[in-house]
């Protein structure tokens, strides 16, 4: 089914408005969560939860919770689960989400998925998770991590091996020069990638246990992996 047909059968049915609830996307470092969370955002009206986002902008403003990120987000080590649950408890006492929200990197240990999990089950009526893990090869991962570079104006990402800009290290939208994330060089790519192994992976292995689990392939064009979250998505809460 063509991307546009998903969107369109996830709108309304039957007059019915589609309720997309909570919504995890797991995978490892540039497997393209928060791409995807952000087109799955654009679809559903619903807000993407990306904790590494959140403790990125700590950082930047300079917080007492940003200047204890920073340093372990710099060794691509995992910033404490207490200190993230928090953040994620702050969150989504928003009211934006109460429809629904992706949560992009979050959880990410066994820790964080149980404090989720009681967290939900004491919010009368929420519904339960649904988690997309999102799969591709580690030497795409690579790629994707070493070559991507953001625009500090206006935040549209780029990868200089698979989607270049028109002119070298400069934004095509706005001109500004392109800055790189200080985790994406290849030594801490590849501590990032230990810390998904040993902690990140038994959470996958642990909503796929629950069975409102689904995998999908993410080495595809952008709005073909959309399509097949999506459909994944809709399928779970059918
Ligand atoms: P975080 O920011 O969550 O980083 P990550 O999980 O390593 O994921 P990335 O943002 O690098 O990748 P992504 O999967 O979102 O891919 P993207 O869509 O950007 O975390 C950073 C750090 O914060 C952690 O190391 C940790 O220290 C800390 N942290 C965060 N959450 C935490 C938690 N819960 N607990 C403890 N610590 C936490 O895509 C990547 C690139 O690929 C882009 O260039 C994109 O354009 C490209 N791309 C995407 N999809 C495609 C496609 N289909 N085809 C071609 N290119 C694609």
């Amino acid at each position: 089914m063509a991307l546009s047909a998903v969107a369109s059968t996830s709108g309304t049915q039957e007059g019915l408005k589609f309720t997309p609830g909570p919504i995890l996307l797991l995978g490892p470092p540039g497997v393209g969560k928060g791409t995807q969370a952000q087109e799955l955002m654009a679809a559903w009206s619903i807000p993407q939860i990306s904790t590494g986002d959140l403790l990125r902008s700590n950082v930047s403003r300079g917080t007492a919770l940003g200047k204890q990120a920073k340093e372990v987000m710099d060794r691509g080590e995992l910033v404490s689960d207490d200190l993230v649950n928090q953040m994620v408890a702050e969150r989504l006492k928003e009211p934006d989400t109460a429809t629904g929200y992706i949560l992009d990197g979050f959880p990410r240990t066994l820790k964080q998925a149980d404090w989720l999990d009681q967290h939900l089950s004491a919010i009368p009526g929420s519904l339960p998770v649904v988690a997309v893990s999102i799969e591709v090869s580690y030497n795409q991962l690579l790629r994707r991590i070493t070559g991507r570079r953001i625009c500090s104006l206006c935040k549209t990402s780029y990868n200089i091996y698979l989607q270049p800009p028109k002119v070298d290290e400069v934004c095509d939208l706005d001109g500004t020069p392109l800055t790189r994330r200080s985790d994406d060089t290849e030594e801490v790519f590849e501590e990032r990638m230990r810390a998904y192994t040993s902690l990140t992976a038994p959470v996958v292995e642990h909503y796929r246990a629950l069975g409102l689990f689904a995998e999908v392939n993410g080495e595809q064009p952008v709005n073909a992996v959309t399509a097949e979250v999506m459909r994944a998505v809709l399928h779970l809460r059918s």
